[in-house]
């Protein structure tokens, strides 16, 4: 699948739901309205599309949310998809994670296939995170990570720069990740949905975080890229990769080589445009898969050249109305 402007499209990101067990300040509003039952995928549409996207390309699958851990029967899916890691016509599955149900489930990621995870982690704070996350339990967070770790997951680590929130901790969660074993990566906030702070009391430019880390830890740059957006560095005192997503301060479009699918089956061509196709219609028309087929082309034909993500005092609306909790980031 290659778009317009010559981009391959070999990322596939699926939101297996749109619910979450957290309530994070900058991802959801606290009375969330979720989607109706009827409107979304079952286990099974999901595979199927999942699948279709396979055979034209797609080389990596993550699984997002909302929290995709929290779908019930979500293995189901998992263990069905491993069947094209097996083949080889997928190169890797992947989940992000908050990481409440990885007690449970970290030995069966490891047992179908998975090798890594990443986990989003704001703070070691255990107020703080509640804070953050309005609903959420650092215990059980670190006791997921202890359980990813013993099943031989590699873990990296997300956490969203928050001006006034986590920005003096940026050292603390370095070490951390140095003593755990994680890598880390920082993501600035993106204009996602309403919530009911504002974003620009919430916007730390990473360019600033990375000038202060500097001073502290020696920063040498990498080529290492995991198919994302992230640019890494080498922290040398701990030895681990630090990632810094940057939608805001640095355009990171040219390279972009993934869509994404909601669990009621839109596929959005850009995290940060609101055009979208269903895939849900062509999918239920016909049990042959040619409606779905066409309709993915035609959707992939549309994926724009990047997006126009601006957070500033003189507007006050997202750039993009719907929530991060769609998409899963
Ligand atoms: N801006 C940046 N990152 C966000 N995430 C959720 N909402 C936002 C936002 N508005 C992060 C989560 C998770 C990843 C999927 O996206 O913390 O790490
Ligand atoms: Fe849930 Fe992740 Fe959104 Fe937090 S950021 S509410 S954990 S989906």
């Amino acid at each position: 699948m290659i778009d317009p402007f010559g981009r391959s499209v070999t990322y596939l990101r699926v939101s297996v739901t749109d619910r979450c067990d957290f309530r994070c300040q900058y991802c959801m509003a606290e009375d969330m309205t979720f989607l109706p039952k009827a409107e979304i995928l079952s286990l099974e549409e999901l595979d199927r599309l999942c699948s279709a996207f396979v055979r034209f390309g797609i080389r990596k699958l993550r699984l997002t949310g909302g929290e995709p851990l929290v779908r019930k029967n979500v293995m189901g899916l998992i263990e069905s998809l491993s069947r094209h890691l097996a083949t080889g016509d997928l190169d890797e599955l992947t989940l992000t994670t908050n990481g409440t149900q990885l007690r449970k489930y970290a030995a069966d990621l490891t047992r179908l296939g998975i090798k890594r995870i990443n986990v989003s982690c704001d703070t070691l704070d255990p107020e703080r995170f509640a804070a953050i996350t309005r609903w959420g339990r650092f215990e059980q967070v670190l006791d997921g990570l202890a359980a990813a770790k013993q099943a031989g997951l590699e873990v990296k680590i997300n956490a969203v720069a928050l001006r006034g929130t986590n920005e003096d901790e940026f050292d603390r969660l370095i070490e951390w990740c140095g003593a755990e074993g994680f890598d880390l990566t920082l993501i600035e906030t993106m204009p996602l949905g309403e919530i009911s702070e504002h974003r620009i009391d919430q916007y730390l430019p990473l360019s600033l975080v990375r000038e202060r880390l500097r001073e502290r830890w020696t920063l040498t740059d990498i080529d290492y890229r995991s198919s994302g957006p992230a640019r890494y560095v080498r922290i040398e005192e701990t030895g681990r990769r630090l990632g810094f997503i940057t939608p805001l301060t640095h355009n990171f479009c040219e390279s972009c080589n993934r869509v994404r699918l909601t669990c009621a089956g839109r596929l959005y061509m850009c995290l940060g445009q609101d055009d979208e196709a269903d895939l849900r219609t062509p999918l239920r028309a016909s049990e042959s898969d040619e409606p779905l087929i066409a309709a993915i082309h035609e959707a992939i034909g549309r994926k724009p050249k990047g997006h126009d993500f601006v957070i500033d005092r003189g507007r006050d609306r997202p750039a993009v109305a719907r929530h991060m909790s769609l998409t899963g980031g």
